[in-house]
């Protein structure tokens, strides 16, 4: 079989993954995907860096939002940023009518359904498997595995980069921004780490979950949303006296009232699962009215994990295995409305 062809946006954490695991596990994934998955152009802002992985024999491409009109059957975006180049690229590809991965859960929050629409009607897939809790395959999971099942809550540690900072500063009594910088030097926080931090990151990947969970359309703009800016030491060491771990969760229920969503550090027992859950580690609790309650846990972050949830979505792609971005059809999702969720 011919090889997939693959345009590649952003080599910088995730995207130099991409290629080191491509060549890494090549015969493996050959094998997987019943074809071979090649590179074949890439663009980023400085094409004189070192990334770290040989570029030199992918065709260089200046401007990134061109990578939708160079042969390649599959454009990855793994820019970032909800508008910008991330955006205008994948509009172009879709138009296109050609095949988009994404890791980028800040323009799937904000954009998901019109991209989702654009996918559709050009009949091709938009994947996305990286854009939440990085290596852990849970959308696939909630995708398909529960698909059979109505799903009455999901909840779960979203966001790396905090759960390492408040698991560092609990475990070693670290300062918070010793902590961040160290984040950041392990490829984990957003290139703008007040997204990691102020809990904005973790509402984006809750509003993606939230979607496939209840078949509702992604609603960012009604998660309530409070950080860990204002954590101190202190803080933890009380609430670890107490019997308690500071975790930031992001919880979404679908009631009578309409879409629960909410981000926020919140006192977890120490006997509790999540409580467990510590370094870039994140956890997603799903319960599914004849599953039961579904734990997903693994590294939410860094360069392996995105990179390997990333060329999962390639390998379906490859398979022809894909199927609708958010779980049934777009004229499918329900618009819930927001229900009240005490935010002040
Ligand atoms: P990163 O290390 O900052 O890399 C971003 C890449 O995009 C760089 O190669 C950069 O080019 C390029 N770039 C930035 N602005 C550009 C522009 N205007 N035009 C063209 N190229 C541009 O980011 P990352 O951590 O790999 O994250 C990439 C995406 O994956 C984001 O959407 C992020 O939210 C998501 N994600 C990251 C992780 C993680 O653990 N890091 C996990 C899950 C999802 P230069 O290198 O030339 O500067
Ligand atoms: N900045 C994100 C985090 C990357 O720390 O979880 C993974 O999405």
């Amino acid at each position: 079989a011919e090889a997939l062809r693959v345009a590649l946006a952003g080599l910088g954490t995730v995207g130099s993954g991409v290629i080191r695991v491509l060549e890494a596990n090549r015969a493996l994934i050959e094998r997987r995907a019943g074809r071979a998955i090649e590179v074949v152009a890439v663009s980023a802002r400085d094409r004189t860096k070192d990334r770290g992985v040989d570029i030199s024999r992918f065709e260089w491409i200046d401007d990134t939002v061109a990578l939708a009109d160079v042969g390649a059957d599959v454009v990855v975006e793994l820019v970032g940023g909800a508008d910008g180049p991330a955006l205008a690229l994948a509009r172009a590809t879709l138009g296109r009518g050609k095949a988009f991965v994404t890791a980028n859960k800040a323009m799937l929050a904000h954009h998901g359904l019109e991209l989702a629409e654009a996918a559709e009607k050009a009949g091709v897939p938009l994947k996305f498997e990286a854009a939440v809790a990085g290596g852990i395959p849970v959308i696939k999971g909630l995708r398909e595995g529960a698909a059979a099942n109505e799903i009455a809550r999901v909840q779960g540690i979203l966001n790396g980069t905090c759960n390492f900072i408040l698991s560092k500063m609990e475990a070693e009594g670290r300062d918070f921004g010793d902590v961040l910088a160290e984040a950041q030097a392990l490829g984990y926080a957003e290139a703008d780490p007040s997204f990691d931090i102020d809990g904005v990151d973790a509402a984006h990947k809750l509003s993606i979950l939230a979607s496939l969970s209840f078949g509702t359309r992604p609603a960012f703009d009604d998660v309530a949303i409070r950080g860990i800016r204002q954590i101190l030491a202190g803080d933890i060491a009380e609430a670890a006296a107490l019997g308690y771990r500071i975790r930031l969760i992001g919880q979404a229920e679908l009631g009578q009232g309409g879409l629960f969503q909410r981000v926020q550090p919140q006192l977890v027992p120490q006997d509790h699962p999540l409580a467990h859950v510590t370094g870039s580690t994140n956890a997603v609790v799903a319960e599914g009215n004849f599953v039961g309650r579904l734990l997903f846990q693994g590294a939410g972050a860094g360069d392996g994990p995105t990179a390997s949830a990333v060329i999962a979505d390639l390998i379906d792609i490859a398979r022809g295995e894909a199927g609708p971005p958010f779980a049934m059809p777009v004229t499918a999702l329900a618009d819930a409305g927001p229900a009240d969720t005490g935010a002040r």
